[in-house]
C-alpha cells in the first residue's frame, strides 16, 4: 500500500517540463571547471523578420548569448496533443527561462524558469491566452537584475523578483526556439502528463511558425562573456569590451571597417 502510494506521488511531482541539463557550451563553471571558454556576446539588437523559412537565416547570427536584456517573439505556436512550442533562454550554469506552448491547449500558455539547473524547482505558470495555435501571438522576455517579466502581446502575465543565485536567472543566455514532442511514447509518464497526452504522429507534421524576433542585449560594446569563478552569481561574470561577432554580423561590417569609420 505504502508503495502505491509513493509511486502515485512521485508520478504527480513529475508532471512538469524537465529542466535542461546540458550547458550550451558543454562547460557549466558550477561544476568547478574554471577554464570554460567565454561566451560570445550579442552586444547590440538583432531585430529580424522572416519571409519564407527558418533556412533564409543566417545561422551566424544565432551563436550568441545576452546578459540580460529582452527578446520578442512573434510566433503561431504547433497544433498537436504533446507538441511543445518552446522559446528557451539557457545558460552554462542551467539557468533556464521559457515560454512552452503545449499545442493540446486551446485556453491557456505556459512559462517557467529554472536556477542553476535545479530539477527540485517547480515554477511553471498557465496564464490564459486563447487560441495560441491559430493566430500569431507576441511573447516577450523582459529581463533585468531586478525582475524578470514575460509578457504575452503587450500584458504583462507575470513577474519575478530578482534574488540570489539559484533562485533567479543571471548569467548569460543562448536564446533557442522550436518545437519538440514532450508527449513522445519513449519519454517519462510525467513529462507525458504535463505536455497533455501522447502525440500522435499521424497527425502531422507539426508546425510552429515564426514571424519575427527582436532580441535585445542588456549591454552594448561587448564582445564576451567570462566567468571568473564558479560561483554561478551574477558578480562573477565580466563583460569584454569590443564589437562582438554577432555585431559585426548584424550590421555588416569587419572590424577593420568599423574602425575606418569612427
Ligand atoms: C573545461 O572546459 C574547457 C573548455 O570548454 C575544456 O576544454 C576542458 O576539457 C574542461 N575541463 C574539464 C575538466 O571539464
Ligand atoms: C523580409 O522583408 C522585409 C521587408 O521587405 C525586409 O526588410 C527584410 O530584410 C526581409 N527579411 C529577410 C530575412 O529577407
Ligand atoms: C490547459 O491548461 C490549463 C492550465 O494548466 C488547464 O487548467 C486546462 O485543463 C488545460 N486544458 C487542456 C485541454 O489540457
Ligand atoms: C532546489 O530548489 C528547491 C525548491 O525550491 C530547494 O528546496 C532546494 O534547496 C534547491 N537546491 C539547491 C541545491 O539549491
Ligand atoms: C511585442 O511586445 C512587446 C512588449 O509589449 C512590445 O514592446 C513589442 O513592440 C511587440 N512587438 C511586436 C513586433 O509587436
Ligand atoms: C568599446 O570598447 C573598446 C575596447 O575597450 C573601446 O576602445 C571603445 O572606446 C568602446 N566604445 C564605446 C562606444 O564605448
Amino acid at each position: 500500500m505504502s508503495s502505491l502510494t509513493t509511486a502515485l506521488l512521485l508520478g504527480l511531482l513529475a508532471l512538469r517540463a524537465a529542466a535542461q541539463t546540458q550547458p550550451p557550451s558543454g562547460c557549466d563553471p558550477t561544476w568547478g571547471n574554471t577554464t570554460c571558454l567565454d561566451n560570445p556576446a550579442l552586444g547590440t539588437t538583432l531585430d529580424y523578420s522572416f519571409n519564407n523559412t527558418l533556412s533564409e537565416m543566417d545561422p551566424q547570427y544565432f551563436n550568441f548569448y545576452i546578459l540580460e536584456g529582452r527578446a520578442e517573439i512573434v510566433m503561431q505556436a504547433a497544433k498537436g496533443v504533446g507538441i511543445i512550442s518552446t522559446i528557451i533562454l539557457l545558460s552554462d550554469t542551467l539557468d533556464e527561462i521559457d515560454w512552452e506552448i503545449l499545442g493540446g491547449n486551446e485556453t491557456h500558455v505556459s512559462n517557467n524558469w529554472y536556477g542553476l539547473g535545479n530539477t527540485s524547482q517547480h515554477n511553471g505558470e498557465y496564464p490564459l491566452l486563447a487560441g495560441a495555435m491559430d493566430t500569431f501571438h507576441n511573447y516577450t522576455i523582459d529581463w533585468n537584475q531586478d525582475r524578470l517579466q514575460w509578457i504575452a502581446d503587450g500584458q504583462m502575465v507575470r513577474e519575478l523578483k530578482g534574488a540570489g543565485k539559484g533562485l533567479y536567472p543571471q548569467t548569460p543566455s543562448v536564446i533557442r526556439f522550436g518545437i519538440w514532442a514532450a508527449g513522445d511514447p519513449s519519454l517519462p509518464q510525467g513529462t507525458r502528463d504535463w505536455a497533455g497526452g501522447d502525440t500522435d504522429y499521424s497527425k502531422g507534421p507539426f508546425t510552429m511558425k515564426v514571424k519575427s524576433v527582436k532580441i535585445t542585449d542588456a549591454a552594448s560594446n561587448v564582445t564576451s562573456y567570462t566567468y571568473q569563478d564558479t560561483s554561478g552569481e551574477y558578480k562573477s561574470v565580466k563583460a569584454n569590451p569590443g564589437d562582438s561577432k554577432a555585431f559585426l554580423a548584424i550590421h555588416k561590417l569587419t572590424s577593420a571597417q568599423k574602425a575606418a569609420a569612427s
